[in-house]
């Protein structure tokens, strides 16, 4: 799966010149989805446009709430959601995380909100810089993984994104990138008692000099972009090395 989240990015007039180029310029293969995480408001035109189209990008949210209660200004609902025929979300971002205060009680109902309307989750997890330095990376990561059940099975997908290289130019080395997805997918099979392996992606200052190599990690099954994915010449060559 290759990922395009646009975070707080673009504007009306450069999603539709965008969906029409990536989807014209990837060579797509059904093995792998090509997925579109614009800002909420823009949900709805990019599914006009996608149908329009015949386009086979499929539609993400960056956003889902848990709340069953309809008062809650500024949410978005997986009800909602569903009206645009969204099959992702991103979940446990760490910009979220830290930013609205997302804690594991919340991220777990999150979970369960996507899971009750069948959409697929991406979760997010990552560590600092800090954690890194300390050695405590798997520690931590482990802390993040828990609060997945069962009740995911199906539907989900991990994206790996150390924070220290979102939106920094900085590179996990090769090397860590394959033990840490090789951990994940480790713990994945502990905590939620199965043998086959969970799709891992990786996140954090991919572009189209780094995406080959990553992607030809063993344990790397996709990527989650964001900086280089607002240009749709530079998130379609990423697609098709893919
Ligand atoms: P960048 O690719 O801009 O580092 O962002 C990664 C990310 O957070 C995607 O979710």
């Amino acid at each position: 799966m290759i990922v395009s989240n646009w975070k707080m990015n673009g504007s009306q007039s450069h999603l539709e010149q965008w969906i029409k180029d990536v989807s014209s310029n990837i060579n797509y293969k059904t093995e792998v989805p090509c997925v579109f995480c614009p800002p909420a408001c823009y949900l709805d035109s990019s599914r006009q446009i996608i149908n329009q189209i015949s386009s086979k990008l499929r539609l993400g949210s960056q956003v889902i709430d848990y709340s069953q209660n309809n008062a809650l200004t500024g949410g978005i609902s997986a009800e909602i959601l569903g009206d645009f025929i969204v099959e992702y979300v991103l979940i446990g971002h760490s910009e979220q995380r830290e930013h609205f205060k997302e804690d594991n009680s919340i991220l777990r109902l999150k979970l369960n909100s996507a899971n009750k309307a069948k959409i697929s989750t991406i979760f997010c997890i990552g560590e600092s810089e800090e954690l890194k330095i300390n050695d405590q990376t798997k520690t931590f990561l482990k802390t993040q993984l828990e609060i997945l059940t069962s009740e995911d099975l199906g539907h989900l997908t991990i994206a790996y994104e150390p924070i220290w290289a979102i939106g920094t130019g900085l590179n996990a080395e090769k090397n860590y990138i394959e033990e840490v997805h090789g951990y994940i997918k480790e713990q994945c099979q502990l905590l939620l008692d199965i043998k086959e392996n969970i799709s891992v992606l990786y996140g954090g200052s991919v572009n189209l000099d780094n995406c080959e190599e990553i992607l030809s990690l063993n344990n790397v099954d996709g990527l989650l972009v964001g900086g280089a994915s607002l240009d749709s010449d530079t998130f379609s060559k990423i697609y098709n090395n893919s």
